[in-house]
């Protein structure tokens, strides 16, 4: 197994937010993650809208400060860091933001942003080094016949490319992708996934959150289920369908499976409306658990916190039911 890239325990993150209707209201966007990147792995994060996934990337990366826990880098204490030693840290891994627009300048062709990118990043290297790196950098976003056209002339897919092509030139140890593939048409898309599988191959750590359970399973090491702050199950992609999923995942992936039957691009984490408050001492999942109630386990779900069962290498859920497999009513 290779070594730890990054390691997280007990993060939380809390957002204290005042509304009209509300008032003063506090939501638990992480409440307790523990988590392991290894090098050169992907881990994928799925979950409904608003579960905590673009948090936990932004605390991870701390580009958002966490309320409590611990976050270890390289070895070091991330969250202790500061000044000149954090700015030096953060060189080390990028967040690709969902929806974020390739902010590429009008005026400059792909090769001069490229190069623009490597003088900031990388001053040492001599402009025989960069022009030897950008060739190697259009060649793993392959858009080697592009370098000398501006964004104007390039497709949506083109300029995403550009965009990542940048953030490779700073030599992240690790990316946080956020939802890659979001709000783009299907041929972009397949561009896109076809450049997330490149940088598998020549063994790029990232983490990519996603909904689209097509790619995950195409692409991701691993796999982890988030709702309402928590991670309630930890599986090996290609073991994604398992009879013995946590409840809420069995759920995901059935309303996925549906969803696949009549859709045209594949399947999605589908959004199951879980509802209820969020209890911080029971399982999040509760209020809508069919199995808590069929097994007569109700009180005990509300009440503690179930702690990670395993259920074969590298698959835990959180849940009491977990000693069967479990199947929820169709
Ligand atoms: N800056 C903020 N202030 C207040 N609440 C926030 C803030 N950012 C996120 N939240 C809340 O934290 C929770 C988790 O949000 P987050 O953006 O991490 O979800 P997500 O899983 O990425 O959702 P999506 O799939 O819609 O992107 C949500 O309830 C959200 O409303
Ligand atoms: S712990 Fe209880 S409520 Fe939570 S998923 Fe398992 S059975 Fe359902
Ligand atoms: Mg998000």
């Amino acid at each position: 197994m290779s070594e730890l890239l990054l390691e997280a325990r007990g993060l939380v993150k809390r957002f204290r937010s005042q509304s009209l209707l509300r008032g003063s209201h506090e939501t638990r966007a992480l409440d307790g993650v523990d988590l392991q990147i290894r090098v050169g792995e992907v881990l994928a994060v799925i979950g409904e809208s608003g579960s905590g996934k673009t948090t936990l990337g932004k605390v991870l990366l701390r580009l958002t400060p966490a309320t409590a826990g611990e976050i270890r880098f390289g070895g070091n204490d991330l969250r202790a860091l500061r000044g000149k030693a954090l700015r030096l840290k953060r060189r080390e891994f990028q967040m690709v933001f969902q929806n974020q627009r390739a902010n590429l300048h009008p005026k400059m062709t792909v090769r001069q942003m490229l190069d623009e990118s490597l003088r900031l990043h990388r001053p040492k290297l001599d402009a025989e080094g960069r022009a030897e790196h950008i060739g190697g950098l259009l060649e793993r976003v392959g858009l080697s016949a592009k370098a000398e056209q501006r964004p104007e002339s390039l497709s949506g897919g083109e300029r995403r490319r550009v965009g990542l092509a940048r953030i490779l030139a700073t030599q992240p140890k690790l990316i946080v992708a956020d939802e890659p593939t979001s709000g783009l048409d299907a041929a972009i898309k397949l561009q896109i996934i076809d450049l997330l599988r490149r940088l598998k191959e020549s063994s790029m750590t990232y983490m990519l959150i996603s909904h689209d359970l097509g790619l995950v399973r195409r692409i991701a090491d691993r796999v982890v289920v988030m709702l309402k702050g928590r991670i309630i199950e930890e599986i090996p992609a290609e073991r994604l369908g398992d009879p013995r999923h946590h409840p809420y995942t069995a759920r995901l992936m059935r309303a996925a499976h549906l969803s696949e039957d009549h859709a045209s691009q594949g399947p999605s984490v589908i959004e199951v409306g879980v509802g209820g408050e969020q209890r911080h001492g029971g399982c999040v999942y509760a209020a809508d658990c069919p199995v808590a109630r069929e097994r007569g386990l109700l009180t005990r779900c509300r009440q503690e916190r179930p702690e990670p069962v395993a259920l074969g290498p590298g698959h835990w859920v959180a849940c009491f039911a977990s000693a069967d497999p479990i199947e929820e009513e169709p």
